[in-house]
């Protein structure tokens, strides 16, 4: 779903900008509040630093016409308000201005975060709803899950920094701006000295953000690795003991996140140090002042230096801001890169759709000289024919690794055809909306997934069923008596993966889960594998009741379930057979 991890330039970046700020615009209106605000502090800033200048003096050296007007200015305002004309006065009004501006730059900061925050979980839940519903099978599978819980977690919450850094460093470069404005009224000198100095900063911090960039895609590569580990090693935790590999898998997390840790050390130390790196001009500039045989300080007096060295000290931290929180959006901003379909497209919201026709029933599946297999080029089955039609049960047979949950995938529309042709009540397979076929043909599985709450919710899976309908479904799964023995009955929680469950148990679950659906196909896939001779009869014998008029596909090694099926499917090297029986349920 995402770009690929290319390297990319200072020139991609400054390019994608307006598009991120288009989508953040277009998606937060709270951004737009953001740069009023961030505009006013900046005023304010310039306010509250201005207001001490009557009290240096006036017209002192190095004033212009501009800053007298300035001191005119707050002259005039003063007087409107009728305070009186001394130094008590400008401090007050100092005083207040700087309140105000921290106030205001505390409004800035909540803003940006508020906005940030809201990007964050935009985008993290864009990007859970799109996979879940629109990614591929198999590039889930390629990718595998630290890929995508990085992108959700890690690489969602490096956007939302984007827009918090991106507007710190707009309104910080703003403000420097001013500030070297006010600064070549003041004293054109120091002001080329700063410029020239800023162009060698400049010119290496860009040298340096190339090594920058590398840092930057190497961690979100680690954090995705480290993710998939922690997370493959929690799924897999029973084997991993069995097998005694813990110390293997624990020392792969380690290496992951010590390598993580280390790259996110230097891209910090970079950040910091670019911060402090204006301020070095400082320094130089204060030499140059110490030793004043330079002729541009003849006329150095205390208040000039005092006005000129205090409106630097801001200017470059300014510009220290901004470098850093500049710096910080070039490396964040590679992450928007691989989040890019939802900044793009932003989801609409509740139901992302496949398109295509919805399906309401289906009744009869076609399949004629259909190929299908994972990897392209290398097919499981080539020139299947068959029909599936309702009222009609079904045995597929096959040695492991022939290929009949591949077969499944297809009907279930996780796979996609690779040639021949597949009909759904004589609808093409690409004419079909994907989603609404699924809620149609239901898979039990051999290994029933578990999810984190009480056996109803596991059975409910998010459907609203009654309680005879949740009743059916027990009886017909053959879960009835046990759920009878749980203390909490139905509200009885299952542990992490149904640990606290036996595998028979779970496999019910996933029977009754599948039930309570009421689908037109149900496919199960070695579904009463773990159960014992005399469940697994009675409950074929209860689906082939309940199912009656619908189609059921047994995918089974089990003699008994195929003796009872009205056809019998065998694959053999890639071809499937038909054998049709003239017994019907
Ligand atoms: N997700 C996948 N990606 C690539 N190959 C797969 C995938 N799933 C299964 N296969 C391959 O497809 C073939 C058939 O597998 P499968 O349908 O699972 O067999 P079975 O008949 O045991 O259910 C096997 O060779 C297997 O390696
Ligand atoms: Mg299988």
């Amino acid at each position: 779903m995402s770009n690929q991890m290319n390297p990319y330039g200072l020139l991609k970046v400054v390019s994608y900008l307006p598009h991120f700020a288009s989508y953040v615009f277009r998606h937060f209106p709270s951004a737009k509040l953001a740069v009023i605000v961030a505009a006013l502090g900046v005023l304010l800033e310039y306010a509250a630093l201005s207001v001490m200048m009557p009290l240096a003096g006036g017209n002192g050296q190095g004033s212009s016409g501009v800053s007298s007007a300035v001191v005119d200015f707050w002259h005039a305002i003063v007087a409107t308000i009728g305070l009186p004309d001394e130094p008590r006065t400008w401090l007050w009004l100092f005083l207040l201005l700087l309140g105000v501006r921290i106030a205001v730059g505390f409004a800035q900061i909540t803003l940006n975060t508020w906005v940030s925050k809201s990007i964050l979980a935009h985008l993290s839940g864009g990007t859970f709803s799109r996979v879940l519903v629109l990614e591929p099978l198999a590039e889930i599978y390629r990718r595998t899950v630290g890929h995508y819980t990085a992108l959700a977690g890690d690489e969602a919450v490096r956007v939302g920094q984007v827009f918090f850094h991106l507007a710190q460093t707009l309104s910080a470069l703003i403000a420097a701006i001013i500030g070297l404005i006010v600064l070549l009224i003041f004293s054109l000198p120091v002001f080329k000295l700063t410029l020239l100095f800023l162009l060698l900063s400049g010119l290496s911090i860009g040298f340096a953000m190339k090594r920058v960039f590398a840092w930057s895609n190497e961690s979100a590569q680690l954090s995705r690795e480290a993710n998939t580990t922690f997370i493959e090693a929690f799924n897999g935790i029973r084997s991993i003991r069995s097998m005694a590999g813990e110390e293997f898998v624990a020392q792969r997390y380690r290496n992951f996140i010590h390598r993580y840790g280390r790259v996110l050390f230097l891209l910090d130390v970079f950040n910091h140090g670019s911060r402090s790196l204006p301020g070095l001009i400082l320094i130089v500039l204060g030499l140059i002042v110490l030793f004043p045989s330079g002729g541009f300080l003849q006329d150095f007096s205390a208040i000039y230096f005092f006005t000129v060295t205090t409106m630097l000290i801001r200017i470059l931290s300014f510009l220290g801001t901004a470098v850093a929180s500049g710096g910080r959006v070039a490396i964040d901003i590679r992450a928007a890169f691989d989040l890019d379909d939802i900044i793009g497209k932003a989801p609409t919201g509740k139901s992302i759709s496949s398109g295509g026709r919805i399906i309401s029933s289906v009744s009869n599946i076609g399949m004629s000289s259909l190929s299908c297999g994972y990897v392209l080029g290398k097919t499981v089955l080539t020139g299947v024919s068959a029909q599936l039609e309702a009222g009609r049960s079904y045995a597929l047979v096959g040695k492991s690794g022939s290929g009949k949950s591949t077969l499944s995938d297809v009907l279930l529309g996780l796979l996609p055809p690779m040639s021949g042709e597949l009909q759904i009540d004589g609808l093409s397979y690409d004419q079909i909306d994907l989603a609404s076929l699924r809620r149609r043909v239901v898979l039990v599985e051999q290994q029933t997934r578990i999810f984190s709450g009480s056996v109803r919710e596991n059975i409910a899976f998010g459907l609203a069923i009654s309680d005879a309908e949740m009743q059916v479904a027990i009886e017909t799964a053959g879960l009835g008596e046990f759920i009878d023995s749980l203390p909490q009955g139905l509200d009885t929680r299952l542990d992490y993966q149904g640990a606290n469950f036996s595998g028979g148990q779970r496999q019910r679950i996933g029977l009754a889960r599948a039930i309570v659906r009421k689908p037109d196909v149900l496919i199960l896939d070695e579904a009463t594998s773990a159960l014992d001779g005399q469940t697994r009869d009675m409950v074929v014998q209860h689906l082939r009741e309940l199912f009656r008029g619908k189609i059921l596909l047994f995918i089974t090694h089990d003699s008994h379930v195929i003796e009872v099926a009205d056809e019998v499917w065998q694959i053999k090297k890639g071809k499937l057979t038909v054998e049709k029986r003239m017994v019907s349920i």
